[in-house]
């Protein structure tokens, strides 16, 4: 094997060709400023900017002025979340997520509880989802919102949305959804299930990094949010800053071709996932993270019991993969996402996470299973605790 073998697209996704063909003209002749209205270049980038909105509107079933742009999902999630802090206090300041959200959310709430908030952490079960019961016990008159994740970035788990959305509709409280790894990769329609707010990001679609959008629901009751950048007063006083219309562009590109591939990449992608479970699982003490409940078609968390991840990345080195999320890894705290699952430390570091995406051939997961079984193989092979685990000494 002479390149590396990419399965790290919860990380981020490679650019798409047609994506970065749409945005080049907008980094190289169609420079203008989409707020410059009094020239026809300007219209011209603002017009642009336009057909991207509709564009990720669509692949939501949203309507166009319920999106806002911004720098990715981090900004998106710090603009919901510290928007409704300032503008709902009177109502109260108890936000409800659960121990296993992404950092962007988690350390938000930690700012805002610094800051007066209170927030309720939900736990999850082995296989990672919630119990639905101990979600309505912790909802009190104060609770302002209910901020839970659509799927989890590390292991793939899917939230019932539709349920929690029911049950934030019925209390009358906010429901904020993390989306950013289901966005383009399942279908997902705020039609069907009432969300009020929603995050996606272009470089997890195979758009450009540094672009993302926030979904606010405009229908009945109107979500009023404080901006977290002032200036301007682009993207309806809710994001101020010059447009980011090259990102803009290619965030638009990434949703209208999710929107027309994404049910046929889930599927092909479901069965190498399910190639490269079926293949590993056969190896002595190894788990599926998540198994048995609803997951993305293209992730896959699996435990290889006794061995380190990190080590079997060294060993497997053709091959890029993920032993926690990306962004926390390089600290080497085992992830909290399994640890909330019931997994012990040893085990959480014992665990890789496989993301598959739209560029990868069965032939890359032919390469994948023989490197990382050989691997496994070898290291168990020359692992003392190997030996005394099938000496029976430990468990
Ligand atoms: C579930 C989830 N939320 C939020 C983010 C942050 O996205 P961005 O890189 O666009 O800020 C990520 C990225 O890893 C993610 O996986």
């Amino acid at each position: 094997m002479d390149r590396l073998i990419y399965l790290d697209n919860n990380a981020t996704t490679p650019l798409d060709p047609q994506v970065l063909a749409d945005m080049m003209p907008y980094l190289t002749t169609h420079f203008a400023n989409a707020s410059s209205l009094t020239h026809r270049a300007g219209r011209s980038a603002a017009t642009a900017v336009t057909t991207a909105r509709q564009q990720v509107a669509s692949l939501i079933g949203a309507a166009a002025d319920e999106i806002t742009f911004t720098s990715g999902a981090t900004e998106a999630i710090n603009l919901a979340l510290k928007g409704v802090f300032a503008r709902y206090q009177s109502k109260g300041c108890h936000f409800i997520t659960c121990v296993t959200e992404h950092k962007a959310v988690l350390d938000t709430l930690a700012y805002l509880e610094k800051h007066g908030a209170e927030v309720t952490y939900l736990p999850v079960n082995q296989q990672g989802t919630i119990d639905l019961q101990i979600l309505e016990n912790a909802i009190r008159p104060d609770t302002v919102l209910l901020a839970l994740m659509h799927a989890n970035n590390e292991t793939g788990v899917i939230h019932p949305v539709d349920k929690l959305a029911e049950i934030a509709r019925r209390h009358q409280i906010l429901f904020f959804c993390d989306a950013t790894q289901s966005v383009g990769k399942i279908p997902l329609r705020v039609a069907d299930f009432p969300v009020d707010m929603l995050c996606l990001s272009a470089h997890k679609l195979y758009g450009p990094k540094g672009v993302g959008a926030l979904y606010v629901r405009r229908q009945n009751r109107r979500i009023q949010l404080d901006a977290l950048l002032h200036g301007g007063g682009q993207e309806n006083k809710l994001r101020a800053g010059t447009l980011n219309v090259p990102g803009i562009v290619g965030l638009g590109k990434a949703a209208e071709i999710a929107g027309e591939t994404q049910e046929a990449d889930a599927s092909r992608l479901a069965r190498l996932r399910d190639k490269l479970e079926q293949a590993l699982i056969t190896l002595p003490e190894t788990g599926i993270n998540g198994i048995g409940v609803p997951r993305l078609p293209h992730v896959s968390n699996m435990t290889f019991r006794h061995v380190k991840a990190a080590e079997i990345m060294v060993h497997a080195r053709d091959i890029a993969v993920a032993s926690g999320s990306a962004c926390v890894s390089g600290t080497r705290d085992p992830s909290h996402v399994l640890l909330a699952m019931g997994l012990a430390e040893a085990d959480a570091h014992a665990s890789l996470r496989f993301s598959l995406g739209r560029f990868n051939s069965e032939e890359d997961i032919d390469n994948c299973i023989q490197e990382i079984r050989t691997a496994v193989e070898t290291l168990r092979a020359n692992s003392p605790v190997w030996q005394l685990y099938r000496s029976g000494a430990i468990d």
